[in-house]
């Protein structure tokens, strides 16, 4: 029994640390391949978009961490999209949902089929709230309506 206690003890780690993962939408697919193409990707038909989503904090986000907190899954997870995909920053695919399968145009062209597949709006509430919450470092609580001007982006361009 003495030498099964300390595999339960990580077994009982890793079960925990899955519970954590498992919080967050996985990023990585059935076959094994990541399910963010990121950023530069949805510039290539979101050319405004990107540009202006370019101009905000969220864009950055990355850059006021420390290089080794950058790669800390603690704080990773709320200012990179995937650090593991080497994609930076808070990117288009932290809103609008991991893009791997609804990308290609003829899927993006039929928004109702895109969002059955994972493309979200961007402006839901729990979207925001899930990195901007009451633990986090800010002058004023996070006021959802009050922010949401800052990050909207768009003129159809597509
Ligand atoms: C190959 C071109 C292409 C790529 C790449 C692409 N999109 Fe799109 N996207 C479109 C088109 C076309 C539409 C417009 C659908 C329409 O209005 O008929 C669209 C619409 C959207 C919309 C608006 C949906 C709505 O509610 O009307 C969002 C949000 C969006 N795309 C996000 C993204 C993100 C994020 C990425 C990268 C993960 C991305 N797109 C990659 C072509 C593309
Ligand atoms: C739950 C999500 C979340 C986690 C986890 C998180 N942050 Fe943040 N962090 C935020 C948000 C959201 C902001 C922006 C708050 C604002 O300006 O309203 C922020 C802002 C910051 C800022 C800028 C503060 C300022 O005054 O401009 C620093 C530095 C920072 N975080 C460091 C860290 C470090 C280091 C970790 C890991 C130990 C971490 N964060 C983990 C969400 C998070
Ligand atoms: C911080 C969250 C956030 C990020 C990051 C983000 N978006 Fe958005 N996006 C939004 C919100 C909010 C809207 C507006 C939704 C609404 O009006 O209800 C939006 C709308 C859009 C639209 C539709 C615009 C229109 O004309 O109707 C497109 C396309 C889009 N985003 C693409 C992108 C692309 C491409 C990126 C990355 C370069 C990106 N977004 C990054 C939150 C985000
Ligand atoms: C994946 C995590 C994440 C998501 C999702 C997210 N944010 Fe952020 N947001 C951050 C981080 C981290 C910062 C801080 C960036 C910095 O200070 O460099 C930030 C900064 C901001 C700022 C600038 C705050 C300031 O003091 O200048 C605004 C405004 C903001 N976010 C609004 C939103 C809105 C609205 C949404 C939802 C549509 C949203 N965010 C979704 C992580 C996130």
């Amino acid at each position: 029994m003495r030498r099964v206690l300390p595999w339960l003890g990580c077994a009982l780690g890793i079960a925990g640390v899955a519970a954590v993962v498992a919080l967050r939408p996985s990023s990585v697919g059935a076959a094994g391949r990541s399910e963010y193409i990121g950023a530069q990707r949805c510039k290539t038909c979101h050319a405004d978009a990107y540009a202006q989503w370019r101009q905000t904090p969220h864009a950055r986000a990355h850059e006021v961490l420390s290089p080794s907190e950058r790669r800390d899954p603690r704080c990773a997870g709320c200012h990179s999209t995937s650090v593991a995909d080497g994609l930076e920053g808070v990117q288009c695919e932290s809103c609008h949902g991991p893009g791997r399968h609804y990308w290609p145009e003829f899927i993006m062209r039929d928004v109702e089929l895109a969002r059955a597949i994972g493309l979200q709006r961007g402006g839901e509430p729990a979207t925001c709230a899930a990195c901007h919450t009451a633990d986090t470092p800010s002058v004023q609580p996070f006021d959802h309506a009050a922010a949401l001007p800052a990050v909207r982006h768009g003129s159809g361009d597509r």
